[in-house]
């Protein structure tokens, strides 16, 4: 299927590996120019080049990357410095840290909020009034099956990532929808990537277990039986994206392999 993106601009963002990757891989396969970010840049510009070299990359789809950190004002003013017009908006940062409330205080509530509620807000309000006079956008949020479905050590997450999902309802059905600008969000139940490795790790100290034994146990499940790839996240993150998803708004679209129990 043509999605009818080939030659717009993408802002993806945690795109050095796993699902921004995937979701960036996805866009350029479509012909999309993208401008992928991460703050490691080593890991960054191997991601570009990944990207570049690809077979499956028409040509015509360019690749910049900047290394800088997305959740702070000066790592998105570098971002903007190098394009301020962006047809497609991924956003992305690393999740916040497991834990029990009890040991969050003020300061760990901040962070999480700036990285996974309020970074995402600032992306959208510095594009989508640009996308909505050429008469097309695209903004696409990673969040976490979390929000449908919270996990107690991950009260952060949940918190932070609940109210971008309130936030996005309302704007997502603003003017802004009659002028060709969707915004969804995309939710990760399980998927492997180095996140998921370094949460296992964690279980797997945790309870002496091995590894393997955490990975086979998780994975069991998940009515799928196996956990997610990056290139699968990608594929839907660039349908949401494509023309043919352009009266689908204000959705949470759950990626999960069936692990959620719910009918809706
Ligand atoms: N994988 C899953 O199963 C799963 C499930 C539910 C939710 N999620 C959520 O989905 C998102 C992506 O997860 P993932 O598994 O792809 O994680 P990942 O494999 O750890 O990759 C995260 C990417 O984001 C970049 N990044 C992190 N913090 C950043 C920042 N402040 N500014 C710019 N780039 C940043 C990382 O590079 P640098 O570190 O170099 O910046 C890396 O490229 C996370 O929010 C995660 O919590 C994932």
């Amino acid at each position: 299927m043509n999605l009818g993106i080939a030659g717009k601009w993408a802002l993806v963002c945690g795109a050095s590996k796993g699902l921004g990757f995937g979701c960036a891989q996805a866009l350029v396969r479509e012909g999309v120019h993208v401008l992928i970010v991460a703050r490691g840049a080593e890991a960054l510009q191997l991601a570009a080049s990944k990207l570049i070299a690809d077979s499956d990359r028409p040509a015509s789809a360019t690749v910049q990357y900047v290394a800088a950190d997305i959740t702070t004002i000066e790592g998105r003013a570098a971002v903007f410095a190098l394009r301020k017009d962006f047809d497609i908006v991924v956003t992305n940062a690393g999740g916040p840290p497991t834990g029990d409330f009890r040991d969050w205080d003020r300061d760990s509530w901040i962070k999480a909020v700036d990285a996974n509620m309020l970074t995402p807000i600032e992306l959208i309000k510095a594009t989508v009034d640009g996308m909505a006079e050429r008469g097309f956008g695209r903004v696409i949020n990673i969040t976490s099956s979390a929000v449908k479905a919270p996990i107690d050590i991950l009260g952060l997450s949940n918190g932070a990532r609940s109210g971008l999902t309130g936030f996005v309802a309302g704007v997502a059905r603003s003017k802004l929808a009659s002028r060709g600008v969707t915004l969804n969000n995309l939710l990760p139940g399980k998927f492997d990537t180095d996140r998921l490795a370094s949460t296992m790790g964690a279980a797997a100290q945790k309870t002496g277990k091995s590894l393997d034994d955490i990975r086979q146990a998780q994975a069991a499940q998940i009515p799928a039986q196996r956990f997610g790839t990056a290139e699968e996240f990608g594929a839907i993150c660039a349908f949401l994206c494509s023309v043919q998803a352009g009266y689908m708004t204000g959705q949470n679209v759950l990626a999960d392999g069936g692990a959620y129990p719910g009918t809706f």
